[in-house]
């Protein structure tokens, strides 16, 4: 991400170096479904907004661990203006019958602030996910939570770490489907810890 100002003084603006667009896709998934899958970008900001107020109280707060309704403009472009490299957000839409795009699901990680990379370039980040209600249940978020370790991979990171309430089952069975160590919270019953050690992990 760049920020620039142009020579009259205008407010930095956001500016993308690479999109990544060997990561668009088209995902077919188990009930006929088709998905498109791409990387996101600074004017998805109404689009994620929608996706978010459109999910049920208990997805949102699976998600966010807190009661939000509606994003709150920084944390909407801290969602939306990502550099594709320290922060990946990928996210799954569809076409509706009026050609206007329709969030379905959004899957990303961003690498830890304060992790001091060791030699290699190799590091932690933090993933997150979410699918839609009506879009849940039919591999979709197993498939993007695959492809943010592939791409965490391709950049070098060892590994994704998230915190996830204890009582999110769909959550922790997806995560010990994909490989992940799971383990409760000393001092703290309502989340648990899970990572995926992307060392030697296959894709
Ligand atoms: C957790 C979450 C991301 C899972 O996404 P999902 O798209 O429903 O996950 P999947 O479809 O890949 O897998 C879930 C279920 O579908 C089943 N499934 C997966 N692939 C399938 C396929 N090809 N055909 C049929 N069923 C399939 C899985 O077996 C699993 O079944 P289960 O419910 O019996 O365990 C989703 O429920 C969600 O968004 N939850 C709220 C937000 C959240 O919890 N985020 C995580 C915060 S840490």
């Amino acid at each position: 991400m760049d920020a620039v100002a142009n020579a009259a003084g205008a407010p930095p603006r956001y500016s993308i170096a690479r999109y990544p667009t060997a990561l668009i896709d088209r995902l077919p998934l188990a009930d006929g479904r088709v998905v498109t899958i791409r990387p996101v970008l600074p004017q998805d900001a109404e689009l994620a907004q929608r996706f978010v107020a459109g999910l049920s109280l208990q997805t949102r707060y699976r998600r966010f661990q807190m009661g939000v309704g509606t994003l709150p403009p920084r944390l909407l472009r801290q969602l939306t203006e990502i550099d594709y490299a320290a922060h990946l957000a990928l996210l799954a839409g569809v076409v509706d019958e009026s050609g206007d795009e329709i969030q379905v699901a959004d899957a990303r990680y961003v690498v830890d602030a304060d992790a001091a990379p060791w030699p290699g370039g190799d590091g932690d980040a933090e993933f997150a996910l979410v699918v839609a209600d009506d879009w849940q249940g039919v591999g979709l978020g197993s498939e993007l939570m695959r492809r943010v370790a592939r791409a965490a991979r391709a950049r070098g990171l060892v590994r994704l770490h998230g915190e996830v309430l204890s009582t999110n089952t769909p959550m922790l069975d997806l995560l010990r489907r994909s490989g992940a160590c799971i383990r409760t919270r000393a001092g703290d019953a309502r989340l648990v810890d899970a990572w995926i050690d992307l060392r030697g992990a296959a894709d």
